[in-house]
C-alpha cells in the first residue's frame, strides 16, 4: 500500500507519471532542477499554514473560497497590467461576496506559478504534421514548429522568474494600499454603472456605499484600521510537472515539515490523480493545502481512497475537493461524492469549478463555454449541497481582467460570431472583467441564500 512506504521529495520517481514531458537533453534538465533548487522560496511554510488555516474555517462553514485566475499563465502576457487588471477584478468580486455571505472571503489566485497543462494526447497533428503537445510555457512554446514544442528544461528557471515577479506584485498590491476597500468599491461602482445590466447590481451596491458610509462615519476607516487597506492573497497551480515541484520543494525548520514552495496551494488535477501514481504520491508527503480535481469517472470509493492518502490525519483545510462536472452531469456525480463522505463522518472543503466541465467547440473551430452553462453548474452545485446538508464552500474559475472574448453570454450577450475578435487565451477559455464580477454577484445571491438558510450561525462582526 502507498501508504506504507517512506514519503521523500524524490519518492514520486518510482511512480508512473502521467503527462510528463519528454526532455531529451537529461544534463540541461538536471541543471535547472539543480539550480531551481538553490534558488529560494517562492512562498513561506508559515504562509501556507495559514492559508490551511482560513480553509478549515471554509470547510466548517465560517468562510468562502474564491480560486481563480488564469487557464495558463504566459511568458508572452507577463505585464504589469495584466497582474493589476486581474487582481482589481478579483477584489471586486472578493468584496461582494463577503458582503453577501457576511463571512470572510479566503482569496486564492490561481497565478503565479500556473503554467503546466496536462493534455488530452502527447502529440498534435496539422495538415499532416505531428509535432510534441504543447504543454504550457513551463515546458515549451505554442507555436507550432519542431524547435517551439521541444521541451526546454531553461523554461523552468523563466517560470520561476516569472512567478517571483508576479507574486511580489501581488504582495505589494495586497499590502502597499491598493486593495483599500474604499478604492475597491468605487471600481465595483464603476462597473455597475456601465454593466448594461446595472439595475440587477444597483441594490447591492448601494448596500454597501451604505455600509461603507456607515462604517466611516463611526470611525472604522482605513487610515486607523489596516485589515480594510489590506488583504490576504494567497496563489495557486496545478502541481503537474513534477521535477519543478520536487526542485521547490523544502524543509521547514519550525514545524521539521515539507512544503512545496512554489506556490501556497497546490492542486492535483483530474488526469493525474492515480491512487498509485506520481502526482498523487508527491502531494502526500507535502504539509501545504492540497486541491483534489473531481470530475465525472471519480467513484465514491476512489474518492475515499484518495482521501486516505492525501488526508490520513483528517487535518480541516487540508483537502479541498474542486468539482467539475459540467452542468449537465452534475447531479448525477455530486451527490454521491457528498454521501461518501459524510457516512465516514468527513468535513471537507467541496468547491465548484464550473469552467471545465462546461467546454464546447463552436462551428468555427472556437473553444468556448456559455456563460449561461457555468451559471448553472454554479446553481446546481449550491442546490445539491443544500439539498444534501453539505456547506458550499467556494468557486474555482478560469477568468481574467482583459476584456476578451473567449466565454459567450453574459451582460453583453457575446455570441459565437464575437469571439475571434479578442481571443487571447494560451489554453482555455475564460470569463472575461465583465462576466466575472458577473458571476461574484450571482455567487453572492446564492452565498446569501445559504447563510439565511444556516440559522445556527449568528452573523458575528469582522473577525
Ligand atoms: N481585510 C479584509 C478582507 O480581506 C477587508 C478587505 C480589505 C477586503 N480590502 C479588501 C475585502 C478587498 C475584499 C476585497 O476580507
Ligand atoms: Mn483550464
Amino acid at each position: 500500500m502507498i501508504t506504507n512506504q517512506r514519503w521523500t521529495p524524490e519518492s514520486w520517481r518510482t511512480k508512473p507519471v502521467a503527462q510528463s514531458p519528454v526532455y531529451r537533453d537529461r544534463a540541461a534538465l538536471a541543471d535547472a532542477e539543480r539550480q531551481l533548487a538553490g534558488y529560494p522560496p517562492l512562498v513561506f511554510a508559515g504562509e501556507a499554514r495559514k492559508l490551511k488555516q482560513a480553509l478549515g474555517k471554509a470547510a466548517g462553514g465560517g468562510a468562502f473560497l474564491l480560486q481563480g485566475g488564469d487557464c495558463a499563465e504566459s511568458f508572452g502576457e507577463h505585464s504589469a497590467d495584466n497582474i493589476r487588471d486581474f487582481f482589481r477584478v478579483f477584489l471586486q468580486m472578493a468584496v461582494v461576496m463577503t458582503f453577501a455571505a457576511a463571512s470572510p472571503i479566503v482569496k486564492v489566485g490561481r497565478v503565479a506559478g500556473q503554467f503546466a497543462k496536462p493534455r488530452s494526447s502527447d502529440f498534435e497533428t496539422i495538415d499532416g504534421v505531428t509535432l510534441p503537445a504543447y504543454r504550457g510555457d513551463i515546458v515549451n512554446d505554442i507555436e507550432f514548429t519542431a524547435q517551439a514544442r521541444e521541451p526546454d528544461p531553461r523554461r523552468q528557471l523563466e517560470a520561476y522568474r516569472q512567478s517571483a515577479a508576479t507574486l511580489n506584485l501581488l504582495r505589494a498590491f495586497a499590502t502597499g494600499g491598493y486593495a483599500n476597500l474604499e478604492n475597491v468599491h468605487r471600481w465595483m461602482l464603476g462597473f455597475v454603472n456601465d454593466s448594461p445590466q446595472s439595475e440587477r447590481y444597483q441594490e447591492v451596491a448601494d448596500r454597501i456605499t451604505e455600509t461603507l458610509g456607515f462604517m466611516r462615519a463611526i470611525g472604522l476607516d482605513a487610515e486607523a484600521h489596516p485589515e480594510l487597506r489590506a488583504t490576504d492573497f494567497y496563489t495557486s497551480h496545478e502541481a503537474l510537472l513534477l521535477g519543478y515541484e520536487q526542485a521547490m520543494t523544502r524543509l521547514d525548520s519550525t514545524s521539521g515539515d515539507y512544503y512545496a514552495t512554489s506556490g501556497h496551494m497546490i492542486w492535483i488535477g483530474d488526469r493525474t490523480r492515480q491512487l498509485g501514481g506520481a502526482h498523487v504520491e508527491y502531494c502526500r508527503g507535502l504539509k501545504n493545502p492540497i486541491g483534489l480535481k473531481c470530475g465525472p469517472s471519480l467513484n465514491p470509493d476512489e474518492l475515499l481512497r484518495l482521501i486516505e492518502v492525501l488526508d490520513p490525519q483528517r487535518e480541516p483545510g487540508r483537502l479541498t475537493l474542486i468539482c467539475r462536472f459540467g452542468a449537465d452531469k452534475i447531479d448525477a456525480a455530486l451527490p454521491p461524492l457528498l454521501r461518501a463522505a459524510k457516512r465516514e463522518g468527513l468535513t471537507l472543503l467541496w468547491v465548484s469549478d464550473p469552467m471545465h466541465g462546461n467546454t464546447i467547440k463552436t462551428s468555427s473551430g472556437f473553444k468556448t463555454r456559455p456563460t449561461e452553462r457555468i451559471a448553472q453548474e454554479v446553481r446546481n452545485f449550491f442546490a445539491i449541497c443544500r439539498a444534501e446538508g453539505v456547506y458550499a464552500g467556494g468557486i474555482h474559475l478560469e477568468m481574467t481582467g482583459k476584456n476578451v472574448t473567449e466565454c459567450t453570454g453574459g451582460a453583453r450577450a457575446i455570441s459565437e460570431a464575437d469571439l475571434h475578435d479578442r481571443y487571447h487565451t494560451y489554453c482555455d477559455p475564460r470569463l472575461n472583467a465583465e462576466q466575472s464580477i458577473e458571476m461574484a454577484f450571482m455567487v453572492a445571491d446564492l452565498l446569501k441564500a445559504q447563510r439565511l438558510a444556516q440559522p445556527e450561525r449568528p452573523v458575528r462582526a469582522a473577525e
